[in-house]
């Protein structure tokens, strides 16, 4: 969900402004991914990088998020949508971290589609982790395999995801579903996160549906 600040910079508004409005579409993004039948939607909401930005614009990240997950409640419930957090969510302020825990609880047996937000995440500190897990188990060499490994990732039982789009312009990654990624379709558009609409998540998926994923194998015949 990039370029919230870049949005509000050139409206001469505070960055917060740009959250604000990237909240806004959030809510639409899910709303319409939920309508098409998305089983799985991710968004990226905060990194472990993102720890290094101003203190005043972190604790008002987590408030925004607190009170999204407050107002939205309701209606994942009734869109039956569960909630999954992506990420170690031990080190976010109090408040946010029940909010979120309440959310998840109400949520979890929810089926139509899983939202998973990444919150204090990131592909390397995932794989470690996983890793880690993997020692702490005792799990010997051989058991090993690249579908065991997934089990130990913040994702398990998720499939890969088909497609993941970038908003603002960046054609990075920015450790990002790393392991996950492997084969996944990348979507890159110059529009802000706080502009981009439903109308674009469907050229997107347009454009997704139009590209021959091949997984590494030859062309179909
Ligand atoms: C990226 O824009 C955006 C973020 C780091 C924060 C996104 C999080 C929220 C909007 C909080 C609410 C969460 C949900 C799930 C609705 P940027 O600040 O990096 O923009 P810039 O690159 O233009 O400065």
């Amino acid at each position: 969900m990039d370029g919230n600040g870049r949005w509000a910079r050139a409206k001469n508004l505070p960055r917060s402004e740009g959250h604000n409005q990237g909240t806004k579409t959030a809510r639409a993004i899910v709303e319409e991914s939920r309508r098409l039948n998305i089983r799985h939607l991710t968004l990226y909401a905060f990194s472990r990088e993102n720890w290094t930005r101003p203190k005043e614009e972190v604790s008002f990240l987590f408030d925004l998020l607190t009170r999204f997950l407050k107002g939205e409640l309701k209606s994942l419930i009734k869109q039956d949508i569960r909630l999954n957090i992506l990420g170690d969510i031990s080190d976010l302020p109090l408040t946010a971290r029940k909010v979120i825990e309440h959310a998840c609880s109400k949520t979890k047996s929810n089926r139509s589609m899983t939202l998973n937000l990444a919150l204090n995440y990131s592909g390397r500190w995932e794989i470690v982790r996983a890793c880690r897990l993997i020692l702490e188990q005792g799990l010997s060499a051989n058991e090993i395999t690249e579908e065991k490994f997934s089990d130990y990732l913040c994702t398990a039982g998720q499939p890969d995801p088909d497609l993941i789009i970038r908003t603002s312009g960046e054609l990075r990654i920015s450790n990002y579903l790393l392991y996950q990624s492997a084969y996944s379709e990348f979507y890159f558009t110059r529009t802000l996160w706080p502009d981009f609409t439903p109308q674009e998540l469907h050229l997107a998926l347009e454009d997704y549906a139009s590209r021959q994923r091949r997984l590494g194998g030859t062309d179909p015949k």
